[in-house]
């Protein structure tokens, strides 16, 4: 038993089924996201289905607003989180430097700057408990050079594989998931159909990928890069010369 987990970006997707598979083991959740109908309606199936306490929290985290809203819930003594799942996410389907700032600016709003304030009060709660689990959902494009989606995903799994270092003495276990491409609602958001460019057997399932990550998480792993196939990927795209890296890299998006 883990205790209470926040899961952002808990309606659709890999948060999603984060959320239906803590709830399986037992835990207590808190959902984040924008859309408070759909937060709602995750929430009840959740609580029928496994008679657990689900709260949900409708924020949108590229403002002050919501973060601070999931903020107060990670700092919340009364109702300790012991797990944060930082998830939220989405890109954009232009390149860099030809798209608008305003959209990049979101964009690290709600990649880099939402997980460093969750990640910084989960850290503070977590280490003066002395036990608590940080997961920060990156990708595998965070090994190849791909415009600012890739570096914020760069940020994100480098920060982690610090943290996992710095605060494993204070009980508190840090880890970068980093997926292949999994089927979501992810590119649809982006308004790109990935089907014409990315074979089958590049497709995670989602309930499996959270399943490895959980197994990675109890190993207090620093990153976990879920199936063989992408772990061989990954590996391949941290030793390639990079404009080689680059030039596969942009065939699927
Ligand atoms: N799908 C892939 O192929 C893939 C591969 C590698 C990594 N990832 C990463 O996995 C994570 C989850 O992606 P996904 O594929 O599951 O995407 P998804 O199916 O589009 O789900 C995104 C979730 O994030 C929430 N969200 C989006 N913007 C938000 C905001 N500003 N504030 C709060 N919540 C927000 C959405 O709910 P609302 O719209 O209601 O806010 C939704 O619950 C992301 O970090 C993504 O970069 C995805």
């Amino acid at each position: 038993m883990r205790g209470r987990a926040l899961v952002t970006g808990a309606t659709a997707g890999i948060g999603n089924a984060f959320a239906r598979e803590l709830a399986r083991r037992g835990h207590d959740l808190v959902l984040v996201a924008r859309d408070t109908k759909r937060l709602e309606s995750v929430a009840a199936g959740l609580r029928d289905k496994h008679r657990i306490e689900v709260d949900v929290i409708t924020a949108d985290l590229t403002t002050d607003e919501g973060l601070g809203a999931a903020v107060n819930a990670l700092t919340d003594t009364a109702r300790p989180v012991d797990l944060l799942v930082n998830n939220a996410g989405s890109s954009l389907a232009a390149w860099f430097g030809t798209t608008d700032i305003a959209d990049e600016d979101r964009q690290l709003d709600l990649m880099v700057r939402a997980p460093m304030h969750l990640m910084d009060a989960a850290i503070k709660a977590m280490t003066g408990r002395g036990h608590g689990e940080i997961i920060n959902v990156a990708s595998v494009a965070a090994f190849t050079p791909r415009g600012t989606y890739s570096a914020h995903k760069a940020w994100i799994v480098n920060i982690s594989r610090w943290a996992n270092i710095q605060y494993a003495d204070a009980g508190v276990t840090v880890m970068a998931l980093c997926p292949g491409f999994v089927r979501t609602e992810f590119h649809q958001r982006m308004g790109v159909d990935p089907n014409s460019s990315v074979p089958r057997w590049m497709w995670l399932k989602a309930d499996k990928l959270v399943k490895a990550a959980l197994d990675d998480l109890d190993k207090r792993k620093a990153v976990s890069v879920p199936s063989v196939r992408y772990k061989v990927l990954a590996t391949i795209s941290q030793y390639a010369p990079s404009s080689i890296v680059a030039r596969a890299a942009r065939r699927g998006r």
